[in-house]
């Protein structure tokens, strides 16, 4: 990890229909750093992701990436720079394996970059990167299940796979831990951080603090739209106003 801004937002605001969801988010994410976003329902987790992404257009602020203002550049340019994310809800095709689940995303990915002449040389490519991403996520040997026949976490262990098949620069990830059992938490968080470890910026949303607070370099805390404090764990543990408005509440 370097103290490099990769993912930048300035003073990012959101109102819909009069509310406001987001506002004065100013947060510098570090190249190569496992970032987690925590913070009770409706803090405005999701909506931050959203405005990364490019999904909603924010109604103030910048968003930089590696320097690159691309506030105004629409979610498939951000893709394709790298910035990909997976969603709460999943996106798998139970009725194919988990390698073809894996080989589609890739292939999109890829999709643009090769011409007519080297069809076989793309395809082989996305089933390499397909491979290299069940193997990250110790999916290799259900390569050839049926994904409808996968255990949950084993389920979302492959929406990881299927962004990581993308070959992404920085990874948002938001809430990869729904519905699971206590049982499967670690072993999905340390999946998390060994694609943090080959060098990919992850950003997660969780809203569990103690499933992140040992793996996390350093954690955003969110309240009512606001960033209330981004630093390392221990110091987020100590600040007073994360205390009283978040950690007072719900732990
Ligand atoms: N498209 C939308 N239109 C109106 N309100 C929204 C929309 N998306 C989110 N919100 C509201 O914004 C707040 C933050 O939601 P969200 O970003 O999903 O929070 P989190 O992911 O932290 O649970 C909630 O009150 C939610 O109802
Ligand atoms: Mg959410």
């Amino acid at each position: 990890m370097s103290d490099a801004a990769i993912l930048v937002t300035e003073g990012l605001g959101w109102t819909i229909g009069g509310a406001r969801i987001l506002e004065d988010v100013s947060l510098e994410i570090r190249d190569g750093e496992f970032l987690a976003v925590i913070g009770p329902n409706g803090a405005g987790k999701t909506s931050l992701f959203n405005l990364l992404t490019g999904l909603h257009e924010p109604t103030a602020g910048r968003v930089r990436l590696a320097g690159e203002d691309i506030t105004d550049l629409p979610p498939h340019a951000r893709a394709q720079r790298g910035l990909k994310r997976s969603f709460q809800v999943t996106s798998i095709f139970t009725a194919l394996t988990v390698h073809e689940n894996a080989r589609l995303a890739a292939q999109a990915e890829l999709r643009g970059s090769f011409d007519i002449w080297t069809r076989v040389t793309r395809r082989d490519a996305a089933s390499q990167r397909a491979d290299r991403a069940l193997e990250l996520t110790g999916l290799a040997d259900l390569a050839d299940e049926v994904a409808a026949n996968l255990s949950h976490g084993n389920k979302r262990k492959l929406d990881l796979a299927l962004v990581l098949a993308q070959d992404p620069r920085v990874l948002l990830l938001d809430e990869p831990t729904a519905g699971m059992s206590m049982e499967d938490l670690p072993d999905l968080v340390r999946v998390v951080r060994d694609i943090q470890a080959q060098g990919t910026t992850v950003v997660m949303v969780e809203h569990r603090m103690d499933v992140v607070i040992d793996l996390a370099d350093r954690i955003a805390v969110m309240h009512h739209g606001s960033l209330l404090a981004c630093d390392r764990p221990d110091a987020v543990m100590a600040n007073e106003t994360v205390q009283t408005a978040y950690l007072g509440e719900s732990l």
